[in-house]
């Protein structure tokens, strides 16, 4: 699938069923304006559309993975009216949402600085992970705003207690910092962080594709419930889902004692 222009973004789709999608605005530590919002989007929807992509890497070109949203944009759209800025929040909502809904599983790759919205896409991905000496932070009560868009995302990942601290104090912190409040995955030290993402990919690409995608839908369709709606809903997914053909042949393979051969 040819995936057409991109201005702030390095797309690259890889044998394995890799795309890597990594932020280009090194100049501004790839804080993101409307073009970025608009690019990510259109960049993980074609990653659901794409039979051919597994896993999406998401990345930062340069010193930063993502200095969050570029203030100079911030500023012009505080001067819209309230209409027009409120719907290039929901547009910026939107590019957030189609990280956390891809159908694919999406690896953050994180280090130097990820503040801000560089928190949010942390917390959208499925799986961070980050060198240690990461700066993080939801700096945003600094510059007296607030993470509106990214708080479901970030809520989700570190819970409201945590969350309440870190919204409030909108101190930096590193990345072992962000791996014991949950944000990421694992911090790792830098000469290790490619490795480290190398092996959390081999691992997923060892998977049923659709099972990994069904396994992201099904912690969304049982979050909230109560146990006896939650057994309903569990039920009725493990049934449909294990007369899929790639449910069928995963089974199958290890019964038979062989490698899976997923079918799309
Ligand atoms: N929006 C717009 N521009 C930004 C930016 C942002 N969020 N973050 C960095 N930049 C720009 C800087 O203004 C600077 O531009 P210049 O070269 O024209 O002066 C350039 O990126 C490099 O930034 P600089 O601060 O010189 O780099 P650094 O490596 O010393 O520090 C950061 C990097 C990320 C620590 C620092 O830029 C920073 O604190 N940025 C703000 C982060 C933030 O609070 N984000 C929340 C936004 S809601």
């Amino acid at each position: 699938m040819a995936y057409g222009d991109f201005e702030t973004l390095e797309l690259e789709l890889g044998d394995d069923g890799v795309l890597h999608v990594r932020l280009d605005r090194p100049d501004v530590r790839n804080a993101f304006n409307g073009t970025v919002v608009d690019e990510l989007t259109k960049a993980f929807r074609h990653a659901d559309n794409d039979g051919d992509v597994r896993v999406v890497v998401l990345s930062g070109k340069g010193k930063s993975f993502s200095a969050g949203a570029d203030l100079a944009w911030m500023q012009e759209q505080a001067e819209l009216p309230q209409e027009d800025n409120e719907r290039s929040a929901a547009v910026m909502a939107g590019a957030f949402l189609s990280i956390a809904r891809c159908s694919k599983p999406v690896v953050a790759r994180v280090h130097g600085h990820a503040l801000g919205g560089g928190t949010g896409l942390t917390a959208a991905a499925d799986i961070a992970i980050a060198t240690e000496d990461t700066s993080f932070g939801l700096t945003e009560v600094k510059l007296g705003i607030v993470p509106a868009v990214i708080s479901p995302f970030v809520i989700q990942k570190i819970g409201e207690g945590r969350a309440r601290a870190l919204f409030l104090l909108g101190n930096r912190f590193d990345g072992r910092e962000a791996e014991r409040v949950g944000l990421v995955h694992r911090a790792v030290p830098a000469d290790q962080l490619d490795g480290v993402v190398e092996g959390i990919v081999a691992e997923l690409l060892t998977s049923g594709p659709r099972a990994l995608g069904s396994a992201k839908a099904l912690i969304r369709a049982v979050h909230g419930h109560d146990l006896d709606d939650a057994i309903r809903i569990t039920s009725r997914w493990i049934a449909s889902l294990r007369a899929t053909p790639e449910a069928r042949e995963g089974m199958a393979a290890f019964l038979e004692k062989r490698k899976p051969q997923w079918v799309q």
